[in-house]
């Protein structure tokens, strides 16, 4: 049996606008992903008898629903392997929180598996497998920066962002993904320039002064408007320095920019200090890393 460890990074959207809603029930995007350094800890042995996961320090959605087990029951009908596996998942990031961590979960439980098969699949193969477990999954295959379209599927990579120092927030609050979707109306649906133009701006080598003038965040109105204390964070950020504040996703995480590394840190103090849950962050060019292997920070 083989055993690898891997962390799976949380994601911010550092834009994301709302097209419009589909036939299908899903909507439209256009949004800008970008890995960040919290992660949870994923460690596969394979193969096994059977399919077991574990979450040692809770926080983890048992039984399966859960987007590991069904990134394995998925990798393992394309590859007819392994027969079981054992998943041991530290849980870092907070679920119903706009930052990923399911998605992460289940991206980096295939490029494991990939990791340990003697004969992988190819990576536009592993994109359709991610595809398949939910909208955000194929964006983690390789992280970094990215715009998304689609339902958020659709991944163009774009030069990382260097230099990226967030503080991410959130009140005591997980948001369904679906649910959220529900609040939205017409006014809240937009065109994409904005997306479109922080994609050509990261294209052309901006850094993150210039990406922050083009931060939105379709959600925003409909959230904010639904739980009033993702308002409240929002207005905490701004008040401990940050140069642009948003939510991430469907919420209820927001994130805020920041000039340089100090700078994030004493701002996750500050915020703690105030009861809010708050961590710094950099921005990392990678979905997922082997444990111990650095995360690509230093490059970017
Ligand atoms: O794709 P995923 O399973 O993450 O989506 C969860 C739910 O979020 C979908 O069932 C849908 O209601 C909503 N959704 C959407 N448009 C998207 C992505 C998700 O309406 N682009």
């Amino acid at each position: 049996m083989a055993h690898i460890s891997l962390r799976c990074f949380c994601k911010v959207n550092l834009c994301l606008e709302i097209l419009g809603r589909r036939e299908d029930g899903y909507h439209d995007l256009a949004t800008i992903f970008q890995t960040v350094s919290l992660a949870d800890l994923l460690s596969i042995e394979a193969p096994a008898e059977q399919s077991v996961l574990t979450a040692p320090e809770g926080g983890a959605p048992e039984g399966p629903e859960n987007l590991c087990l069904r990134a394995l029951a998925a990798y393992r009908e394309l590859r007819g392997w392994p027969a079981g596996a054992c998943l041991e998942l530290t849980k870092r990031v907070p679920a119903g929180a706009g930052l990923g961590g399911g998605s992460s979960n289940a991206a980096a439980t295939l490029c494991g598996l990939a990791q340990l098969d003697e004969e992988p699949p190819d990576t536009g193969t592993l994109h359709e497998l991610a595809a398949g477990l939910g909208s955000d999954v194929p964006f983690f295959i390789e992280g970094g920066t990215a715009l998304g379209t689609g339902r958020g599927e659709r991944i163009e990579q774009l030069r990382p962002l260097s230099g990226l120092n967030l503080v991410l927030a959130r009140p005591e609050l997980s948001i369904g993904t679906a649910e959220a979707y529900g609040l939205l109306d017409q006014s809240d649906f937009t065109d994409g320039a904005r997306a479109a133009a922080m994609a050509e701006a990261i294209r052309a080598g901006a850094g993150p002064e210039r990406v922050a003038e083009h931060v939105h965040n379709g959600f925003t109105r409909a959230v904010v408007g639904r739980w009033p204390e993702l308002g409240a964070v929002l207005e905490a950020l701004g008040d401990v320095g940050a140069m642009r504040a948003e939510v991430s996703g469907s919420g209820s995480a927001c994130f805020g920019l920041f000039p340089g590394p100090e700078a994030a840190e004493d701002a996750a103090t500050r915020l703690q200090v105030l009861g809010i849950w708050a961590v710094a962050v950099e921005g990392v060019n990678l979905g997922w890393a082997l444990a111990g292997e650095p995360a690509g920070e230093e490059d970017v």
